[in-house]
Parts: structure tokens; sequence; C-alpha cells
């Protein structure tokens, strides 16, 4: 079995230290969880600090600050990625009519900007990882990923009228192109999964560097379990990390990669536990 994608504990050296947003929803938690199997101290920003599983509250390598990133200072998120080699974000509108159409319409956009300016400010003497999970709704356009009419026309209307769809597209144009490549302080990936789902124990996945099937009319699954693993090793693991930094994979569950769709997607990572 081959195992390309998961968390790996540090080579050598100290333990690494990690900050994770979103690690109260159902993938944060499992990244928190991924990444503490390593043997890493994860610092963790949350609304209510009840919102993380008892486990995770009562290791004693997580750090816990309460407050909403929107709200926290620049200098005060410099400070809790003071340290940090690598972050991530699995922020997403809650699932209501307010999270999805009321305010804050830029939740994960507005976050990724302050990550960004933080990571900055706390000037790292090497490049920070930037792992930021996204949708496989959302388009690389450093790659020619190709669309029907029928696609474009859906997305074109999705984009209008389903705020989180905009905010993730967004959020990943501020590392695609306000980042870019090549910046001294930032590197990042951005992870696009297919529809979510969760799933207990063992399961294989692969990623590929674009979809490999619709989003829209033939869409795939991911469980929520296997992006984490796969976030996890992107955090910690130099050569997930040197495969797919700048880009942005899509993750599939084995089984859901290939169906219909010729697609550009070529598998580079396989990964199971
Ligand atoms: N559903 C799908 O099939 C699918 C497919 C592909 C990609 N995605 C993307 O995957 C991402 C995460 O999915 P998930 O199911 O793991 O998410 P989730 O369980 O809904 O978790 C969302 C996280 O965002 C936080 N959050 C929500 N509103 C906030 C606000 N106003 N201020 C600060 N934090 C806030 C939540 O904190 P609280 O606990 O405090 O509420 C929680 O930690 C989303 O970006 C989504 O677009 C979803």
């Amino acid at each position: 079995m081959e195992r390309g994608g998961g968390a790996r504990p540090p080579s050598g050296g100290n333990p690494a230290t990690f900050l994770v947003v979103g690690a109260t929803g159902a993938t944060g938690r499992l990244l928190v969880a991924e990444l503490l199997a390593t043997g890493a101290t994860v610092r963790t920003l949350v609304r209510r600090a009840e919102g993380l599983p008892e486990a995770l509250r009562r290791s004693s390598r997580v750090e816990l600050t309460e407050g909403s990133i929107l709200d926290l200072g620049e200098a005060d998120l410099a400070r809790l990625l003071q340290g940090c080699g690598a972050a991530a974000s699995c922020l997403g509108h809650t699932l209501s009519l307010r999270g999805v159409f009321g305010p804050p319409r830029r939740l994960v956009t507005e976050s990724v900007r302050r990550i960004c300016g933080a990571i900055r400010a706390s000037r790292p003497s090497s490049p920070v990882r930037f792992v930021l999970m996204n949708t496989a709704g959302n388009a690389n356009r450093d790659l020619k990923e190709p669309r029907t009419p029928g696609e474009r026309l859906a997305l074109a209307l999705i984009r209008r009228f389903v705020p989180p769809h905009a905010d993730n597209e967004e959020a990943s144009e501020v590392l695609r192109t306000g980042v870019g490549q090549g910046d001294p302080a930032i590197e990042w990936a951005v992870v696009r999964p297919d529809t979510l789902v969760d799933t207990s124990g063992a399961a294989r996945w692969a990623a590929h560097a674009s979809p490999v099937r619709s989003p829209l009319f033939d869409a795939g699954r991911t469980s929520r379990l296997n992006v984490a693993r796969f976030m996890a090793g992107l955090m910690t693991d130099d050569a997930t990390w040197s495969r797919w930094k700048g880009r942005m994979p899509v993750v599939y569950d084995e089984g859901w990669g290939a169906r219909s769709a010729p697609g550009s997607g070529e598998v580079r990572e396989r990964g199971a536990r």
C-alpha cells in the first residue's frame, strides 16, 4: 500500500508548531488530530473553545485562543504565527441561511488576506507554508481546466447567487495572484476536495493537478479524513510539499477519481493508512 500524502513526524530537531483556523469544523478538527499524531504542537483560533472536541482541548499540545479571526489585530495574529512552520485554513460558511447569505460574505478571503499579512509581519526566517481548504468547483486559472458551456453557465449563476462560492474563488486568488510564486515569506497550496463526506477508518485517496470529472454534473467524493490527511502531509512532509506548492491539487477518494471526464488530471499523489 502506497502512502504518499499523509502526515510525517519531523525527521529531527524540535517538534513543529502549526496554526489551524477553522479547527472546530468537521475537517479542521480532523486536521488538528492528524498534526498532533506527528508529535507537533497545534495552535488553534476558535470562536468558542467548546466547539473543539474535548480530546483535542485536553491535549497539552493544543494551544487554544478564543476569538474570531476577523476581529483579531494583525499583531495578535502575527504572535499566533510566530514560530509556526505552516498554517492551514479549514474555514467555511455555516450551512444555514444566515451562514450562506449573511455577513461575513468574504470570511475565507478576508481570513486568507489577514493570515498572509500576519505571516509577513511575523518576519519568518524561511517561507511559511499556507494550506487553504477550497473546492473542486473552483478552477485553477494557471491551468486551462476544460469547462463545458453548461458548466460555465451554471458556475456563473452559482458565483452570482451563492456567496460562499465566490468567497472560495477569491480566497484562492489571494494566494495564486496576490502572493504568487517565489515569495520569500509565504509558500502556499490550495486543496480542492469534491463533495465532502464523513467516513471512519482507512481509505485511499489520490490527488490530481486538476479535476478529472465535472464537480457540477458528475461530482466525485472526498472524505474529510482524506482531506485532513492530505493537508497534514503538505504541512509536514517536504516531498509532498515540493510537489504541490504553488498549485491547487484536487483530492478524491479512491474509485471516485476518473469516471467520466478525460480532464487534465494527472495523479501525482496517492495515500492511504
Ligand atoms: N460541503 C462540501 O461538499 C464541500 C465540498 C468541497 C469543499 N468544501 C469547502 O470545505 C470547507 C470546510 O468544510 P467543512 O465541512 O469542514 O466546514 P465546517 O464543518 O462547516 O466548518 C467551518 C469552520 O469555519 C468556522 N466559521 C464559520 N463561520 C465563521 C465566522 N463567521 N467566523 C469565524 N469562523 C467561522 C467554523 O467555526 P464555528 O465552529 O465557530 O462555527 C468552523 O470551524 C468550506 O470552505 C467549504 O466551502 C465543501
